[in-house]
């Protein structure tokens, strides 16, 4: 690869950012589709000077990552009406200067969930009620979901219900009623924490479609545990490359290289 006065430079901002395997799936996907680009992990502190260094020195596109997804949006010209409700951007397109904030959060899991089953009318559990249960929660009622919250803490748990005019019911009472899907927005599971899962109760768990935005690691325990009893599984690797080709595409208007971009990623998951 040639790196020029004509190379488009693009990074994620966040902290940490050490661990990010964006750079290694953006610029897969830069070289895959012969596009003189680079993308780059920036650790930043200050999200205001980040958004404002982005315009001045014309970087082409961002990922915007934890912590600062919420607090880029006053900066930017433009945010998705999407984004907006979320209230998160983990996407800065730059055109000349006109700085625009989308989500593919939620419309990558979105489109993980729909390759597997028809959404609509479905009865969907979605365990979580952060950031990420926002967007994702948005995108599935949006699509015609019936959605239900699922939550350890029942204030956080009722208030996102709220906002969204789903359903709540406490993480403890997951038996108390059937559901067609399973999304997993917490981070039970997640490295150290390997032995835990979000449901317990696994005699509930059949033949539904089970997916873990947890990619670290990619066979988290409720993975594994809903593979065996036959349900269709979606892993935090599909999460994770959908939201990138998404990204990908809004920032070069090329089709993203999807499937080199999980190999890559699946590759590195399985390396490290
Ligand atoms: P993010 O923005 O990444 O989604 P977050 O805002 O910290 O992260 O939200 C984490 C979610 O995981 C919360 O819904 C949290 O439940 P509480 O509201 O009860 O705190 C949930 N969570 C974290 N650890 C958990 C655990 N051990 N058991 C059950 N839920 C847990």
């Amino acid at each position: 690869m040639r790196i020029d006065s004509a190379t488009r430079l693009y990074a994620v901002l966040g902290d940490p950012v050490a661990h990010s395997l964006s750079p290694l799936m953006h610029n897969c996907a830069f070289e895959a589709k012969g596009l003189n680009g680079v993308y780059v992990a920036l650790r930043v502190t200050d999200p205001k000077g980040a958004v404002a260094a982005v315009k001045s020195l014309g970087l082409a596109g961002c990922s915007v990552t934890i912590p600062h997804k919420t607090a880029v949006l006053p900066f930017l010209e433009e945010v998705t009406p999407f984004a907006r409700q979320v209230g998160a951007v983990n996407t800065i397109i730059n055109r000349d200067g006109y700085l625009t904030g989308d989500n593919t959060d939620g419309p990558a899991a979105l489109a993980a969930l729909q390759s597997k089953i028809q959404v609509a009318g479905k009865k969907v559990a979605l365990i979580g009620a952060g950031g990420a249960a926002r967007g994702i929660g948005h995108a599935l009622c949006a699509a015609g979901a019936a959605v239900t919250i699922l939550n350890r803490s029942v204030d956080k748990g009722e208030r996102l219900a709220q906002t969204l005019s789903a359903d709540f019911m406490p993480l403890a009472e997951v038996d108390q009623r059937p559901f067609d899907v399973f999304v997993n927005t917490t981070s039970v599971g997640m490295y150290p924490g390997v032995r835990s899962s979000p449901l317990n109760k696994y005699i509930y768990i059949q033949n539904q479609v089970i997916m873990d935005i947890i990619y670290n690691p990619l066979e988290t325990r409720l993975i594994t545990r809903a593979r065996r009893k036959g349900c269709t599984v979606i892993d935090g690797a599909e999460m994770f490359v959908r939201q990138g080709a998404l990204q990908f595409e809004l920032w070069t208007g090329v089709p993203a290289p999807y499937e080199k971009m999980e190999t890559v990623v699946r590759q590195e998951l399985s390396s490290s």
